[in-house]
């Protein structure tokens, strides 16, 4: 069914849900979230959209079937939303598959604020097999920087695969396995550089454990992403909140977050308690501020505060099928001093 009916609508104007000095979280449109931040005020901007593939999400306040063209254009219209609200020096990453990755990434080159870093092939595991094409077997990321200033670029690691039986190292080294002494962990296990095609990922799942039905990207992406491109104290932003997936891999790095998503935000709000427990606030921490026209933020606070907002934070329970969130939350990346 034909169907051209936009993503960006004004029925949805963001409501400020969670605030904390860790992060600030909204329910509502993308596109009317940004409209109120100020420019040059974030670190670092991942965006995981919806893909337009007819998905069946926990809203209906979006539509997964938009004609090519309304998609192309929502796409870059919230993609120009995120440069401007970037700071010169921060960083862009849009995950997607390649359809839509070639696309936005010739469009993105076009744009002379930005400069093009690198395109992430991460292994897709639970592929299959479509008749008559070739077999699908990777997502990817864009990585851009906007100009104006340094970019922030640590060297992510990640421990080096051992054999499932009798744990021994299966990496070839070519000669070279001395180079990773100072690397080695507790196990004499060293950490290798991360490259740009990440084997070890699984592509975004289900969660059956929720309530809802949410797709959320292993923990393992978005760590690695902001560990990349950020420093403690930075401000993340992600606009397509979902399970929550990249504020808690803020929260873990002691990086700051601000989040929405336009349908129910519970499942994050659900996996900040179980990883980190909520510590709702009554008011914005500083650093948000300056993020956001001081009208817009100032009324919003006043509307959270009229609504008690902050005592329905207070009940979220944790999830139950994450027995120990210690364990099932585990950090897989490391940024070590060489
Ligand atoms: C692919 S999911 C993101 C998953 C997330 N990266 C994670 O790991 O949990 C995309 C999300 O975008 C949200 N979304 C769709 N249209 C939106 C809009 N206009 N504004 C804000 N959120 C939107 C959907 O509700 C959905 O939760």
């Amino acid at each position: 069914m034909s169907n051209f009916k936009s993503n960006t609508t004004g029925r949805y104007p963001p409501k400020m849900i969670y605030s904390s000095a860790e992060g600030i979280l909204f329910q509502g449109d993308c596109l009317a979230l940004m409209s109120q931040m100020s420019p040059d005020s974030i670190d670092l901007v991942f965006a995981d959209p919806p893909f337009n593939l007819g998905k069946q999400y926990n809203s209906e306040a979006f539509n997964d079937t938009l004609e090519t063209e309304a998609y192309r254009s929502w796409c870059q219209t919230w993609l120009l939303e995120t440069v401007r609200i970037l700071r010169p020096g921060g960083s862009l990453f849009l995950y997607h598959w390649p359809k839509w990755l070639i696309e936005m990434g010739h469009w993105l080159n076009s744009l002379p604020v930005l400069e093009y870093r690198s395109w992430i092939a991460m292994k897709m595991k639970s592929g299959f097999p479509i008749k008559n094409r070739i077999h699908p077997a990777h997502y990817g990321i864009l990585y851009y920087t906007k100009r104006g200033d340094k970019a922030n670029f640590n060297v992510v690691r990640s421990r080096a695969p051992v054999c499932r039986h009798c744990g021994k190292e299966i990496r070839d080294y070519g000669g070279y396995r001395g180079k990773f002494k100072k690397f080695e962990d507790e196990d004499g296990i060293p950490w290798i550089q991360i490259a740009d095609f990440w084997e070890d990922t699984r592509p975004a799942r289900q969660d059956k454990s929720r309530q809802l039905q949410i797709v959320e990207l292993p923990l393992l992406i978005p760590e690695r992403i902001i560990l990349m491109a950020s420093n403690p104290g930075d401000i993340v932003l992600d606009v397509f909140g979902g399970g929550g997936s990249t504020y808690h891999a803020a929260q873990m790095h002691e990086r700051r977050w601000i989040g929405c998503d336009i349908g129910d935000v519970t499942p994050i709000l659900q996996r900040l308690q179980t990883a980190f427990h909520l510590d709702p606030s009554e008011s914005v921490d500083d650093i948000f501020l300056r993020c956001f026209k001081p009208e817009f933020i100032q009324l919003e606070l006043e509307t959270y505060m009229r609504e008690k907002r902050i005592d329905k934070v207070k009940d979220i329970e944790t999830l139950k099928d994450v027995k120990d969130s210690s364990q099932e939350y585990i950090s897989k990346s490391r940024v070590l001093k060489s």
